[in-house]
């Protein structure tokens, strides 16, 4: 139905690069990630160039593969400490790691009065990469981010930061009972961390430039 060549001719001309990402976390590691590794060798993309992205808990097991030319694999480490139970709690919300220690109106709330998710004040600024609880709040939360982001579609406007804009106005009107501290997700660019003395997860670098549709 297709032509291989047609597609490959393309993408080599116009130099496309693929980004793979695999998540190898506990004995999912021994189990699949070379035979996932070594069979994407033989049919992955070939021809392109192509960056393996391995998030994992366990660098030093990731297995040494030969890899072909233009093809190289990079190793992220997730977790680095403790993430227990310490953390849960019925109604749990992060607190953003640039933000914890600014004043509020440095806060990046939706200021958009078009938008739902337009807010004036609130009390912390929380970052979207973790939030948690029992299902029932969990499924309150889903629904409230996805209408406000469904009502905001339909009038053209976009918040500011997307779901994490919906998700600080819901933890403004609904207040969170757990608050996990910015050690639970730790971006290492920042480098004043007088306070935090744990890093527990950490952010993988960000490329919007590449992630991003607009
Ligand atoms: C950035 C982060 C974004 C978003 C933003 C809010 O540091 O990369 O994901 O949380 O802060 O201002």
């Amino acid at each position: 139905m297709f032509d291989p060549n047609l597609f490959d001719q393309k993408h080599i001309q116009s130099q496309s690069s693929v980004a793979l990402t695999v998540f190898a976390v506990g004995k999912y590691l021994d189990v699949y990630l070379g035979n996932f590794i070594t069979s994407a060798e033989k049919h992955f993309m070939l021809g392109l160039q192509v960056t393996y992205y391995v998030f994992t808990d366990q660098a030093d097991k990731v297995p040494i593969i030969e890899l072909g030319p233009r093809r190289s694999l990079k190793v992220i480490q997730e977790f680095k400490g403790r993430f227990g139970s310490e953390a849960l709690g019925d109604s749990v919300a992060l607190v953003h790691a640039w933000y914890y220690k600014l004043p509020k109106d440095k806060f990046t709330y939706d200021r958009n009065p078009k938008s739902k998710a337009y807010m004036e004040t609130g009390d912390y600024y929380y970052h979207a990469a973790i939030f948690g609880g029992l299902c029932d709040n969990v499924k309150d939360l889903a629904d409230y981010c996805f209408l406000g982001i469904m009502e905001d579609k339909l009038n053209n406007v976009e918040a500011l930061w997307h779901d994490e804009s919906h998700l600080n106005k819901y933890f403004w009107l609904h207040k969170p009972s757990r608050l996990v501290s910015p050690e639970y997700c730790w971006d290492p660019v920042i480098n004043e961390k007088r306070d935090i003395n744990v890093t527990r997860l950490i952010w993988a670098p960000k490329h919007y430039d590449k992630l991003r549709t607009r």
